[in-house]
């Protein structure tokens, strides 16, 4: 019976994948962080979304052959496998604008929605979620140090996620700038350990859980945790980065019990 349970769940999951697309985290961490602070759901519907295109964007970039050459994601052909290069270029630009767009467009708070603006464009511009796939890309094949592996990590995948929570805190007016600071240390170690597992998954995990191809890093010699660390001691890391999100979270109370189980989630995925 568990066998069979495994396998209803790996089939639910791949059908998950199939018929919506990625995980959500990110949105979900934005209305996590909104119900932390008692901010109503339907205010966080704009951020949400617009922080799912700019992630869905770095993924259809981050697959072009010019950048990790991948043609599984999702469990479906990379959009350059299923259409061309030029279309995923265009596609990746247009999700782009389309969250500024989505963001921009609710006119009920203006003052929140332009810091939102400037918190996602910082998060996923050159200092931020670019700037680290930059430095992916030019680290190809060398030896990074932890501090380096760490600093890339932050950027590229720790930006937009730290920027979920910040917009998720932004929604609430009046919002202590002490609270901001907790939620943003928090935001800063699962964004760690979530680029730490993905490196750890690509490693362990099979292409059919992951929807995308397992080994994908080692063939092409990219600069991971496992990489540099070995995999006993990037799973060490992950759970330092875990404990230290809870930790953060604890002033908080109740109020956080869903970052928390998000936390839980992100060190426990299968994919
Ligand atoms: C994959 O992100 C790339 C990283 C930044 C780690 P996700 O694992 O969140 O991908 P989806 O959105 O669920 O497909
Ligand atoms: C991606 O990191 C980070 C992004 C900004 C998209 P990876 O290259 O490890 O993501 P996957 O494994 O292809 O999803
Ligand atoms: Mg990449
Ligand atoms: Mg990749
Ligand atoms: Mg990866």
């Amino acid at each position: 019976r568990r066998a069979h349970g495994r396998e209803r769940r790996a089939q639910s999951a791949s059908a998950l994948r199939g018929v919506n697309g990625g995980k959500r985290l990110r949105a979900c961490l934005v209305y996590a962080t909104g119900a932390s602070l008692g901010v109503s759901p339907d205010r966080l519907v704009a951020p949400a979304c617009a922080v799912e295109l700019v992630h869905a964007y770095s993924l259809v970039h981050d697959d072009l052959p010019c950048m990790d050459n991948d043609d599984l994601r999702r469990g479906k052909p990379t959009c350059h496998k299923a259409y061309d290069e030029a279309t995923a270029l265009l596609v990746g630009d247009a999700l782009q604008t389309l969250a500024f767009e989505v963001l921009a467009a609710e006119a009920a708070h203006p003052a929140l929605h332009l810091r939102m603006i400037y918190t996602l464009a910082r998060a996923a511009g050159s200092l931020g979620m670019a700037g680290g796939q930059a430095i992916d890309l030019e680290s190809v094949g060398r030896n990074l140090s932890t501090v380096q592996l760490e600093d890339m990590h932050g950027r590229k995948t720790g930006a937009l996620i730290r920027a979920s929570v910040t917009l998720g805190a932004l929604a609430q007016e009046n919002l202590d700038p002490t609270v901001l600071a907790t939620l943003d240390t928090y935001a800063h170690h699962i964004g760690l350990a979530y680029q730490m597992t993905d490196d750890i998954l690509d490693v362990e995990a099979s292409t059919h859980v992951l929807g995308k191809p397992q080994g994908s890093d080692q063939a092409k010699h990219k600069p991971t945790y496992p990489a540099v660390l070995g995999l006993a001691l990037a799973k060490e890391r992950v759970k330092e980065e875990h404990a230290a999100a809870l930790a953060s979270l604890r002033s908080l109370g109740d109020n956080a019990k869903f970052l928390n189980h998000i936390a839980d989630y992100i060190v426990q995925r299968s994919y």
